[in-house]
């Protein structure tokens, strides 16, 4: 039996096979006019696994010199981001208890190989919202513990379709993702594990 953090959620099969292939028509069409990019740490300027996009009127961005931050351009066309697509707001209404839509959504794609070290969500402005974010694709090992780096943590997988909510206490939870489960789902066809990440920046 998992233990989560108070506020934090998992929605093992929230989206359909349906609705799991019409969000991903969303978003290679995001991806057609924000291609992804390959993002770094700031300072040492190392590349991340995973490649990543943004839609919605703010997007998250890290590169060595100016590392984590929310901009409106996408750093390698310098163009808008383009909108968070309905059925992302749709989601949001759903589960987030929140009056305000999300400004942001993280594109994040992983290879087989990818993953994502433990930390937390905290470049946002405020933390009221909770932060939901959707898994399609390939399987993989998610991770979180509390609120500091050192707290204790419980491991699962996310499915394509599943979705989690770092709400309440879990807002500032520290996750990550361990590692991709190769050939786990039909969804992309070449494989692979897509997240979106939608979050609120401003007040
Ligand atoms: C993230 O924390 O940005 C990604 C989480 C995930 O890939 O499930
Ligand atoms: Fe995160």
């Amino acid at each position: 039996m998992n233990v989560f953090p108070e506020g934090f959620r998992h929605l093992p099969g929230y989206l359909d096979e349906a609705a799991q292939t019409a969000l991903l028509d969303d978003i290679r069409a995001i991806v057609a006019q924000a291609p992804l990019y390959t993002p770094a740490m700031p300072r040492t300027g190392k590349e991340m696994s995973v490649r990543m996009t943004n839609c919605g009127t703010l997007g998250w961005v890290t590169d060595k010199e100016r590392g984590y931050r929310y901009q409106d351009t996408h750093p390698v066309t310098g163009k808008p981001w383009p909108p968070i697509p309905a059925s992302l707001l749709d989601l949001w209404r759903s589960v987030a208890d929140f009056p305000d839509d999300p400004e942001a959504c993280l594109v994040n794609f992983y290879d087989a190989r990818a993953k994502m070290g433990l930390h937390q969500d905290r470049d946002e402005q405020v933390f009221d919202a909770p932060v939901v974010s959707v898994s399609l694709g390939d399987a993989c090992l998610f991770r979180v513990g509390g609120t500091k780096r050192s707290d204790p943590t419980t491991s699962f997988r996310l499915e394509s379709g599943d979705v989690v909510v770092l709400g309440g206490s879990s807002r500032l939870a520290f996750h990550g993702v361990d590692r991709i489960y190769p050939g786990t789902s039909p969804l992309l066809k070449n494989g692979g594990r897509i997240n979106l990440t939608l979050r609120r920046v401003t007040t």
